[in-house]
């Protein structure tokens, strides 16, 4: 899995032109795990002066094949450690003593946090707290949070919410989320820590792994898998390319106001039904494959959140159109094969039958 223009949809920027030329140590949590890993090739890429740090701890969704096209590069290091550990942290920091600390380390799926909540507090709570203790003593530049837009729970229809709506998350995993921004709230408010908080709605992408809708989809719809598909399908997200999240997250981490949240959505958004039958129409999959299973506890309907301050106070837009997106993913996803295949084998099989096997019992 070498070849290196796979590793990026679009050209978005021009590779030759360094856009910042300083010297900067960013320590990235989660960088084996879905969008961190596409935020490391993306900064590696872009800033050939920056380190990147991936401090990871490789749980079941972290995975270092998701880095191997970057994985040679000088201004690359791997480091194993548990955000929720204070000695992991400690060593991380005084090892790298990093410029600013991007933090996407967390358990990040809503339907294990359901059947498990507890690791949810103890990474993405605990966690969160012990990297601003760590960063407010090493004097990091900049604390970028990436949270998540289900920290509003469900929207009425016709709303979008700002970043001043109220947070009131409705499963285990956006209440861990939430009280995660909280503490980043305090650490600006309190210790005059320099933060972000990134509030950004539901991601598509290379290596994604295949617990979520759009690899879910993709990945049964290769084997002939039924396509699970909760309730009756009307629940509504908001989708965005990853890349243009990692834009965001840059832009933010460079010139975010000190203790702003932003918003990051497209206005993209689709019913779960929908949003199947269109995949599968792209794949030319026959779409009897959806199955219609039993409903998520609490599923949050609907999902859809105002971007206006990160467009109009730092100049970021969304540039990747949905289509296109999703295309390329699907191509991406049929010529990585291999790579999906390592993790659905195993322990992957064990989590898919506890998940799915109680849902498929009512089916359609
Ligand atoms: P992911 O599950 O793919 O990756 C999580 C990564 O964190 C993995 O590499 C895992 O090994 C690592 N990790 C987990 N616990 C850890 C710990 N205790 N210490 C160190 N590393 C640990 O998640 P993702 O989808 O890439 O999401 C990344 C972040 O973005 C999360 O904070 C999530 O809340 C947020 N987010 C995700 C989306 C989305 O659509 N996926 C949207 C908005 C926000
Ligand atoms: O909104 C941002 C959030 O998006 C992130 O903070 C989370 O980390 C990320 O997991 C995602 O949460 P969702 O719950 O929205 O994503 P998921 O892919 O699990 O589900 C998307 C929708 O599809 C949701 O309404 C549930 C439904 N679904 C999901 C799966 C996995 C199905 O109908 N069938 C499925 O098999």
């Amino acid at each position: 899995m070498k070849e290196k223009k796979t590793d990026s949809a679009f050209d978005f920027f021009d590779e030759n032109k360094i856009v910042n030329d300083e010297h900067k140590i960013i320590l990235v949590t989660g960088g084996a795990g879905f969008i961190g890993s596409n935020f490391i090739r993306y900064l590696i890429r872009k800033y050939p002066n920056f380190k990147v740090i991936n401090f990871d701890k490789l749980t079941y969704a972290g995975n270092l094949n998701n880095l191997t096209t970057i994985e040679d590069n000088a201004n690359y290091v791997f480091f194993k450690g548990d955000v929720a550990d204070q000695k992991d942290v400690k060593t991380a920091f005084e090892q790298f003593n990093p410029d600013y600390v991007v933090h996407f380390a967390a358990e990040s799926h809503v339907d294990k946090s359901i059947i498990n909540p507890d690791i949810f507090l103890q990474t993405n709570v605990l966690g969160t707290q012990i990297l601003l203790n760590y960063s407010r003593e090493h004097k990091v530049q900049k604390f970028v949070q990436v949270s998540t837009d289900e920290v509003y729970g469900s929207i009425d229809s016709n709303l979008n919410v700002t970043e001043e709506a109220l947070i009131k998350p409705n499963n285990p995993y956006s209440a861990s989320k939430a009280s995660a921004d909280l503490l980043l709230r305090v650490a600006y408010q309190t210790y005059g820590q320099s933060v972000n908080v990134i509030r950004a709605c539901n991601n598509f992408g290379y290596y994604q792994f295949p617990e979520k809708l759009v690899p879910v989809i993709i990945h049964n719809a290769f084997n002939n898998l039924d396509i699970p598909i909760y309730g009756d399908g009307m629940n509504i997200r908001e989708w965005m390319h990853v890349e243009d999240h990692c834009r965001a997250i840059d832009v933010v981490m460079q010139n975010g106001k000190s203790g702003e949240i932003y918003n990051v959505g497209t206005g993209n958004r689709w019913k779960n039904i929908d949003l199947a039958e269109y995949i599968l129409d792209k794949m030319n999959i026959n779409k009897k494959l959806i199955s219609y299973v039993l409903d998520r506890q609490g599923h949050d309907v609907r999902y859809s959140v105002d971007s206006s301050k990160i467009q109009q106070e730092l100049g970021w837009k969304p540039q990747i159109e949905f289509e296109d997106g999703l295309e390329q993913v699907i191509t991406w996803y049929s010529n990585h094969m291999d790579w999906i295949e390592e993790i659905t084998s195993g322990k992957y099989m064990n989590y898919y039958d506890d998940i799915y096997k109680p849902r498929m019992m009512e089916t359609q």
